[in-house]
């Protein structure tokens, strides 16, 4: 018993380890530039239809693939929250493409290149003396086009709570926060790895709390 049990599993490993090879050398991405500005936001109505994918018919190689390159990019939005939450913005050279482009919505706008992008980011984050800034992501939608697996899009809602927490804020307890979509483009680069080349930030509401990021 315990002799079939062991070969079928080191059968199920072998099975997986074919699986996974194949899965791990697909073909070479090469990312197109990113466009010199972002498209216009689709209206909240025209999501559904926009990102509902029906079931696939991939192969289970290229369905391990996509599953990879999902949870590659579930993990680079991750990495995103870690470098705005540390305020390491060179971390974002992790998570963007040195061409990307973000419409950053009102004030900021349409910004084009990931230096700008991380200098724009810095403003809205260290504008307050004594904030903290925590940035919580939820609902992630991450798709891989299946006609181009170098290709994805995704979208999460986010939520970036500002803490008082010293200076002029000691001890008041005040916090303030900003929700909205974060409507990504991804691209996969040769080395494999995935970068946000369009991001769309799309704010939910207005700002709420005592305490707002001062410009
Ligand atoms: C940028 O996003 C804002 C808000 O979502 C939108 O009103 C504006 O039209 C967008 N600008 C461009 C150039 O797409």
């Amino acid at each position: 018993m315990k002799s079939l049990l062991s070969f079928a599993l080191s059968t199920t490993l072998i099975l997986c380890n074919t699986v996974v090879s194949s899965a791990a050398s697909p073909k070479k991405c090469t990312p197109a530039p990113a466009p010199e500005t972002a498209p216009d936001p689709l209206p909240l109505f025209d999501l559904v239809e926009y990102y509902y994918e029906p079931p696939s018919r991939q192969s289970p190689s290229e369905l391990l693939s996509t599953q990879v390159s999902e949870s590659q990019i579930r993990n680079k939005l991750a990495l995103n929250s870690l470098a705005l939450g540390g305020e390491d913005f060179d971390g974002l050279d992790y998570v963007f493409t040195e061409d990307a482009v973000a419409n950053l919505s009102a004030p900021i706008g349409v910004v084009k290149g990931r230096d700008n992008i991380k200098q724009a980011i810095r403003q809205v984050l260290t504008a307050g003396e004594g904030v903290d800034g925590h940035d919580l992501i939820s609902s992630p939608l991450i798709e891989v086009d299946p006609q181009n697996p170098c290709l994805a899009k995704s979208l999460t809602y986010f939520t970036t709570t500002f803490f008082g927490v010293s200076g002029p804020w000691q001890g008041l307890g005040q916090a303030s926060s900003l929700s909205g979509q974060f409507r990504d483009t991804w691209v996969q680069d040769e080395a494999g790895e995935w970068r946000i080349s369009i991001r769309i930030l799309v704010y939910i509401g207005f700002p709420i709390g005592n305490l707002l990021p001062r410009n």
